[in-house]
């Protein structure tokens, strides 16, 4: 079909700049809105990413992010060479007439609150984590029981009726005391109690940060692949999130300050990055301390499961190089114990500290008390040491026969990443033409959770593979686990499913 001429339509495209949704979404929804209720026809090229901004005076970075949106939603479709014009047929709609359209829009309005946070949130389905391979977790089965609950009946017999009232939002003090000095013991940082703010997980610490130091609309470097739950607390926050590439070495600042020079934050894991697994470069770690107090940014460093190192030396966290006050630390107990808990930390300067604490109170007030005391001692008992210990060595093996497996029952269609050992996860990509949306979809069929890896990437260019886990799936599991799997993108990639079968035959898909 021949091109239509740029429609004049996109002019009358009206961003909202004291609006919370963020511009990269506005220009999204007029898209998908002008495409779906006919306005823009099929074949019509829309003005390039460079027009759009400079015509409505918006970061060119958020217009190449919006079209990009539209192209993964089918919306748009590019001919190289010639540009983007509205796909030959875009994604079913129920409603694409103006009436309908209208009826959603009024639908909408009596609901303010989702309009405004909900549009397109992208969290990743929540897996269920009891299946074998499934990402981040923990062994929930070691879980110290016997210590937890010792400390937790002694302290309910001292019935400390101070802790059944409302506490401190920055947190109760005797556990910021028990997390600095675990901080120091166990990840070379320093920091006092008073810099410490007790969290409802990393996820709270990444939602408190976006809203206490950046503006909706405010840029944000995230790492490209990243942590896509991350992902969506700046998304909820109305931040414009940039993704910038990352290779062996960590994120690549140069390639971030050309993306977005001005940006106000930026989200980063350098211990060990989520997923791809590779340590960042003291290269990188110096280049972007320097870029953040160059351009006076914030970094927010992510030490998820910086304490599971298997092998090689790690580095210590970005934060213990900081000297111009620019780095935020956030730290979980979801991996060193388990994600139900739903408590973290975040080491902040400390002239940020009132204002973090007065977010948090105006949020949830602050973290359950009685929780916070039982955590307190079984740190300061030396409990949570010698659970990581144990941890350690049981996570190596489970790594360990992960590895193997893949070797095993895999060869030829997943190939392990080469990444430091280290982590409760580690990449497989895909060896072979195949989609990892639809295999994981199959796999989740035979109960299997292999996270696939291309939602971990916000852009269109997007690897194929599988984030696995391996901390809450039993040694004996894996091999019939990593069968499964195979199983699943044979059966959605009909071309060797045939030779797969036959190898198959052998065994049966019960893992
Ligand atoms: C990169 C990253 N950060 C943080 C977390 C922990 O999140 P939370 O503390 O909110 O449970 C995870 C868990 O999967 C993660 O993958």
């Amino acid at each position: 079909m021949a091109s239509r001429p740029i429609s004049p339509l996109w002019n009358s495209l009206a961003l909202d700049r004291g609006a919370p949704r963020s511009l990269q979404d506005q220009i999204v929804e007029y898209f998908r809105a002008a495409v779906l209720e006919g306005r823009l026809k099929a074949g019509t090229r829309v003005p390039s990413s460079r027009a759009l901004a400079a015509d409505h005076a918006v970061a060119r970075i958020t217009a190449v992010q919006a079209y990009e949106r539209l192209v993964a939603e089918g919306y748009l479709a590019s001919r190289p060479g010639s540009g983007l014009f509205v796909a030959e047929s875009h994604p079913k709609h129920p409603a694409r007439t103006a009436a309908a359209a209208a009826r959603r829009a009024q639908a909408r309005s009596r609901m303010p609150v989702l309009k405004r946070s909900m549009p397109a949130l992208a969290m990743p389905p929540r897996p269920n984590e009891s299946m074998p391979l499934a990402t981040g977790i923990p062994a929930l089965d070691h879980f110290p029981w016997r210590d937890w609950a010792r400390i937790t009946a002694r302290l309910h017999r001292e019935r400390p009726l101070d802790a059944l009232g409302h506490g401190d939002p920055q947190g109760e003090r005797e556990l910021r005391e028990a997390i600095a000095q675990y901080l120091g013991a166990a990840r070379g940082i320093s920091c006092a109690a008073e810099q410490i703010l007790v969290i409802a997980g990393s996820q709270q610490g990444i939602d408190l940060t976006a809203r206490a130091l950046a503006r909706p609309g405010d840029a944000i470097w995230i790492e490209e692949p990243g942590y896509p739950v991350g992902r969506a607390a700046l998304e909820a926050a109305a931040l414009e999130r940039v993704p910038v590439p990352v290779d062996a070495e960590g994120i690549d600042v140069a390639a971030g300050a050309r993306m977005a020079p001005a940006a106000r934050l930026a989200l980063v894991t350098p211990s060990h990055h989520y997923p791809l697994g590779f340590t960042m470069s003291l290269r990188r770690r110096l280049a972007l301390l320097d870029w953040a107090e160059g351009a006076d940014a914030w970094i927010l460093e992510d030490d998820y499961d910086g304490e599971y190192r298997y092998g090689g030396r790690p580095l210590a966290p970005l934060y213990t190089l900081d000297r111009g006050h620019r780095v935020l630390y956030l730290g979980t107990f979801s991996k060193v114990l388990a994600p139900g808990l739903r408590l973290g930390y975040l080491v902040v300067p400390a002239g940020a500290v009132d204002a973090f604490a007065a977010l948090k109170a105006a949020t949830d007030r602050h973290a359950p008390s009685l929780a916070q005391r039982v955590l307190a001692r079984f740190i300061a008992e030396g409990r949570l040491a010698a659970h990581l210990r144990r941890m350690r060595g049981l996570y190596a093996g489970r790594r360990r026969a992960l590895l193997d497996a893949l070797q095993q029952e895999a060869a030829g269609v997943l190939q392990a990443f080469e990444a430091p050992e280290a982590g409760l996860h580690l990449v497989a990509r895909l060896a072979v033409p195949a989609e990892d949306v639809a295999a994981s979809r199959r796999a989740l069929e035979k109960r299997i959770y292999a996270a696939p890896l291309s939602n971990y990437h916000a852009g269109i260019n997007r690897e194929r593979g599988f984030v696995l886990g391996f901390a809450n799936t039993r040694e004996d599991r894996m091999a019939p686990a990593v069968r499964c799997l195979v199983e699943a993108i044979a059966e959605t990639r009909p071309q060797i499913s045939q030779r797969k079968r036959t190898n198959s035959a052998a065994w049966q898909c019960t893992a």
